[in-house]
């Protein structure tokens, strides 16, 4: 593993969504030791670390992200001493491992929330929670009108020890998902004595889940349109629970240990926000390190879109002297060769709903080409969800009766939620479960017959293969001096071409317009998304170029 002191300043991290990525017990669900199977291929592909969304004891109504015990691996995921192995395993390979923390919430099984039901009103067992009294003469309106992320209120009802109605409980997500109250010095204590269990095992970091979701306004006001989800009509810092400016003081308590631990422990926050100098903020010197960059993966297909964002982004974090870290897919949004492989409106609200209308996944696979190309040219770091190397679509046909994101049944049925990013890899072979697990699984999610072509073997080898783009890009990232972390600065070209020069003598180009584009003066070409017809890039292709006399 290479000693270079801020190893995440420029890596390339792999998302593994365990539940999805290989089964080595046959369950039907991913596990540890499948990803210790899977390490030679990650090595391989060139991945500096792996986030493993969350690995803890939970009863899994939203995918483990409702965790019951934060320091036991979940049976179905193998046990502490296997995810131990992984650390010792991986950093065999160079390759680091961060966990996901989950400090937002709790799983209702937890047994701080069984001890809060069962203390009843008032107790000190209900303060680590947001317990309320309900509004109306018989307390049977919600304390407040927020909704849930997945559908319905925020609040739900508990019925005390004498079986009458009583007190309210928040969450923000699902019922089985309690907020902690972070006002609560317990709370606060518990979460770094977490990060120290960890850090003692080698982890390398942790993914903060909706790191900007863990104050509230404690005078619990109303929101202004309950329809709208996000905090982007508040003035900064005044929305009741996103990115209220205090949240920041846990970030720095959490800084000081990471920052007691030999080596170079990192933090990145999942922190949805509504500005780049928003953003910024969350990783400042005294703050986590870095946070994912949503709004390049909210952008259109667009060359005007996707510069602002470039600009506003680099300025922004340089202003706080952090890098960028640029993602395109993850567990929670539709995958983008399906959102690019719709001509209209990629961005915005189709991150998370596949619009209606046929999807044209050739188009998005030749657009998400380019895009590697130009974000693995981008300054920093950044992600790659699994399956997004071998061009996996999102599955939108899948049946309703297969459908488990809690999203589904909490919209009455009627937003599909995510888990057609969540489809389990194909691997290998020539029918489900493609070497996901062993012969006879039955994936948790089924796999559509047309991954027949997208499998790791079939990809392997073959030049042309969104994999084999992927290795090269990786491979050539690391040994060009020109790229990871730095500056950039963009090179004239016409509307719907980007162009961005690096030192020394690197040059990208991507063609986001309808026309070939003439390559400019260059000594070698190095990589290209696409072929180069005639000395020109074809619309939809990027190209890396040498410069190395000029
Ligand atoms: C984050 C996770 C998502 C989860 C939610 C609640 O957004 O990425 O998968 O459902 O938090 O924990």
């Amino acid at each position: 593993m290479s000693e270079h002191p801020s190893w995440w300043r420029d890596a390339v991290i792999y998302q593994v969504y365990v539940r999805s990525f290989a089964d080595a017990d046959g369950d039907g669900m991913g596990d540890i030791a499948g990803i210790r199977e899977k390490l030679p291929y990650l090595r391989d592909l060139g991945v500096d670390a792996i986030w493993v969304n969350p690995w803890y004891v939970s009863p899994q109504a939203d995918a483990g992200y409702d965790v019951e015990d934060y320091r036991a691996v979940d049976p179905r995921f193998g046990t502490l001493a296997e995810a131990e192995k992984l650390v010792v395993d991986a950093h065999s390979h160079g390759i680091r491992v961060v966990p996901d923390l989950v400090p937002n919430h709790t799983s209702d099984r937890h047994a701080w929330f069984r001890a809060a039901l069962a203390a009843g009103p008032g107790s000190p067992e209900r303060q680590r929670y947001v317990f309320r009294s309900g509004r109306g003469p018989d307390g049977d309106e919600p304390p407040t009108n927020w909704r849930s992320m997945f559908g319905g209120g925020a609040w739900t009802r508990v019925t005390e020890d004498d079986g009458a109605p009583g007190e309210w409980y928040l969450h923000l997500f699902a019922p089985e998902q309690p907020d902690l109250n972070w006002a609560h010095p317990e709370v606060a204590g518990e979460f770094e004595a977490v990060l120290r269990f960890w850090f003692d095992r080698g982890v390398d970091g942790f993914r903060i889940d909706v790191a900007h979701g863990l104050v509230k306004d404690p005078a619990y006001p109303d929101v202004a349109d309950v329809d709208d989800p996000t905090d982007a009509a508040y003035a900064p810092g005044t929305h009741p629970f996103w990115d209220r400016d205090d949240v920041h003081d846990i970030y720095r308590s959490w800084r000081r240990v990471a920052d007691s631990y030999p080596g170079d422990r990192t933090f990145v926050a999942e922190a949805w926000t509504s500005a780049p100098d928003r953003m910024a903020r969350y990783v400042r010197p005294d703050g986590l390190h870095t946070a994912f960059n949503f709004d390049f993966l909210r952008a259109e297909w667009d060359a005007a879109a996707l510069r602002r964002v470039i600009d506003r982004t680099t300025a922004s974090l340089q202003r706080v002297g952090a890098p960028a870290t640029w993602v395109l897919s993850n567990h929670d949004v539709v995958r983008h060769v399906s959102r690019y492989g719709r001509t209209s409106s990629v961005g915005g609200e189709n991150i998370v709903h596949p619009p209606d209308g046929a999807v044209d996944l050739v188009l998005g696979r030749g657009r998400a080409r380019a895009a590697l190309l130009l974000e693995a040219a981008l300054p920093g770091g950044f992600y790659v969800y699994q399956g997004e190397e071998l061009g996996l679509g999102e599955v939108e046909d899948l049946p309703d009766d297969a459908l488990q994101d809690p999203t589904w049944e909490r919209s009455g049925r009627t937003d599909r939620g995510r888990d057609g990013c969540r489809v389990p890899l194909p691997w290998s072979g020539v029918s489900p479960p493609f070497g996901f697990g062993p012969e006879g699984t039955t994936p948790w999610l089924p796999q559509p017959p047309e991954w027949v072509a997208f499998t790791v073997q079939r990809q392997t080898g073959d030049p042309d293969s969104m994999l084999e783009l992927y290795r090269a890009t990786l491979a050539l990232r690391r040994r060009l001096p020109a790229l990871g972390e730095g500056v950039m600065a963009w090179v004239d070209a016409p509307e719907g071409v980007l162009a961005l020069r690096r030192e020394p003598g690197f040059v990208c180009v991507t063609n986001l317009s309808d026309a070939a584009h003439p390559l400019p003066a260059h000594d070698e070409v190095l990589l290209a998304s696409g072929p180069l017809e005639g000395g020109s890039l074809p619309p939809d292709t990027a190209v890396w170029l040498g410069l190395c006399r000029r």
